[in-house]
């Protein structure tokens, strides 16, 4: 691999510990369900900030559609893909890069009755090795910002969606990104993106709490992970006045 290639790689990668360590922080979990309230989706469990009613959008988005065989771009842990499809009654492929987090998220579709209908793989969203064409929805929920190939990300999801699929995703929109530019570019048409303002706050309450919890979740994750977070939670609040989260939406072509 060429260092462009393994820089590439290793960002990707870079939630690798957390997410293999997370479900030994409880103080993380509830960092979260305090921040949401009752908007915080726990049977979701999302490595995220997903909200409880941001899945139900996604959810109703997709539903007029009838979605039987739904791709899930970035799953993590599986839970908010795994959501969306008990919700749409449709069988689930989740692609994420790290492997710790499909073995989760296999775990998770079993705690939720969902093992029969529900498969993940180790995969990059820009290069599945999935069948052309062999789903008729796809999500991805806070993934599409990490990916760095965005370009072949879309151009991936449209090779693997029969026509006329939609697709619902979630991300956060800086200035110089333009989603809509890689979604038509691939193919895609009737793009529609919903802002939504009031999850900044949630997130500023999540990152606050982050910052004053810090030697709990260094004792829960342990150093790595936990500095994973802890320096996010103190760069990413300046990001967020020109980068907010989005809800997009489209149909492959
Ligand atoms: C913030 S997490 C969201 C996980 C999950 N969708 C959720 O909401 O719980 C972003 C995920 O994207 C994954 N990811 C990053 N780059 C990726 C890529 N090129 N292809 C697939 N997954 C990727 C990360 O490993 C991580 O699990």
């Amino acid at each position: 691999m060429s260092s462009a290639g393994e820089q590439r790689f290793i960002n990707e990668n870079r939630y690798r510990s957390v997410l293999a360590r997370l479900s030994a922080s409880p103080t993380l979990k509830a960092i979260f369900a305090e921040a949401y309230g009752d908007d915080y989706p726990v049977e979701a469990d999302p490595f995220g900030f997903v909200s409880l009613s941001e899945l139900r959008v996604m959810a109703d988005t997709l539903a007029g559609s009838a979605v039987s065989r739904l791709l899930d771009v970035g799953c993590g842990r599986g839970g908010p893909g795994l959501w969306i499809a008990r919700e749409l009654g449709a069988s689930l492929l989740g692609v994420d890069v790290v492997a710790e987090a499909v073995v989760a998220a296999y775990q998770h579709a079993a705690a939720l009755g969902m093992a029969e209908r529900a498969e993940f793989r180790v995969a990059s969203g820009t290069d599945t090795h999935l069948p052309a064409g062999a789903f008729d929805g796809a999500v991805s929920i806070d993934a599409l910002w990490m990916i760095q190939d965005k370009a072949a990300a879309f151009r991936e999801l449209a090779r693997v969606l029969s026509s006329g699929s939609p697709v619902v995703f979630t991300t956060w929109e800086p200035p110089h990104l333009d989603y809509a530019v890689f979604l038509t570019s691939a193919g895609f048409t009737g793009v529609a993106k919903r802002p939504m303002p009031d999850a900044m706050n949630a997130q500023i309450a999540v990152y606050d709490a982050i910052l004053h919890c810090q030697p709990t979740l260094k004792a829960e994750l342990g150093e790595d992970a936990a500095g994973i977070i802890i320096a996010e939670a103190i760069e990413t609040p300046r990001m967020l006045q020109t980068a907010p989260r989005i809800m997009v939406s489209a149909a492959r072509g």
